[in-house]
């Protein structure tokens, strides 16, 4: 399986922050955004890695990044995409890399506090078609939201503003490599971009869409809010990762069963 990371587009609901960067480069707690989805992929077991970028800093996810060898990574492969066509455009710019491979591809700006190797295994076995991950939102009308019908996914529909479930559809997607010839049929949306849910659509119609809903928190950090709730969720996970390898930050109950089991 390959991975594509979609980090391309201008950002501009971050602006003035991403006036004279790209949104991907900007801090998320202690680490630049880019190295989160990058994390997620290399931990899900998939090391032959795109990212697809765009605008005036493209270069410097090259200095960034370099050949991925801080991620474990012998070679990573790089894209540029001109203008701010959609995520299916961005998408399209990796069909000679994907090489009729399975797919999972990833937003820059998505982030998830555990691993989404099952997801990946499980889309392994399903062999064709693609596969999406929903998480439960409060605020759906900002994401694509799908129509489920008992296990299946019926719709997709881009931002709606009376949302069909209480369900994101986050930026992961699994695919196989039909994918590219859907994209070749897609025609600009409203907001002059080709539209993922587009693609999602035709999966749906063709009854080759499976989920799964993910486990752990997600989120994007597309928006000020969004960008502040990345930090503050990393911060929180890191902050309970070292209290669990260093016991005697533990307060509360936890230090009590420590102390407990500690005199045993
Ligand atoms: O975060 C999940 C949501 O992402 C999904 O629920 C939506 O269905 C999907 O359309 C998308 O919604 P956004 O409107 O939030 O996407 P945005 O334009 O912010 O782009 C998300 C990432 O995609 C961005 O960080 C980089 C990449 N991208 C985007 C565009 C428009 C590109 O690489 N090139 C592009 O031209």
């Amino acid at each position: 399986m390959k991975g594509i990371i979609l980090a391309g587009g201008l950002g501009t609901r971050l602006r003035p922050l991403t006036k004279v960067t790209n949104k991907h480069l900007l801090p998320v707690f202690n680490k630049p955004m880019i190295f989160y989805p990058l994390e997620t992929l290399v931990n899900a077991g998939i090391q032959d890695i795109m990212v697809v970028t765009g605008g005036n800093n493209a270069g410097d996810f090259l200095r960034l990044l370099g050949n991925g060898k801080d991620f474990g990574l012998r070679h990573l492969h790089f894209a540029y995409q001109e203008g701010e066509g959609g995520i299916a455009e961005a998408l399209s710019l990796a069909e000679n890399f994907a090489d009729n491979d399975l797919l999972c591809v990833m937003l820059g700006d998505n982030l998830i506090e555990k691993s989404i190797r099952l997801y990946v295994e499980r889309f392994k076995k399903q062999g064709c078609g693609a596969r999406i991950i929903l998480k439960e939102v409060t605020d759906p009308q900002r994401f694509g939201v799908p129509r489920l019908e008992g296990d299946a996914v019926v719709e997709i529909e881009e931002k709606p503003a009376v949302p069909a479930s209480k369900y994101a559809v986050t930026g992961i997607y699994l695919y196989d490599h039909r994918v590219f010839d859907i994209i070749k049929t897609l025609k600009p949306s409203a907001r002059g971009e080709l539209e993922i849910t587009d693609v999602n659509n035709q999966y749906i119609r063709w009854g080759q869409m499976r989920y799964d809903i993910l486990d752990g928190w997600w989120t994007d950090a597309g928006t000020i809010e969004s960008l502040l709730r990345a930090s503050n969720l990393v911060a929180e996970k890191e902050r309970s990762q070292s209290q669990a390898l260093n016991p005697q930050d533990w307060t509360g109950e936890s230090a009590l069963l420590f102390k407990f089991f500690g005199m045993l």
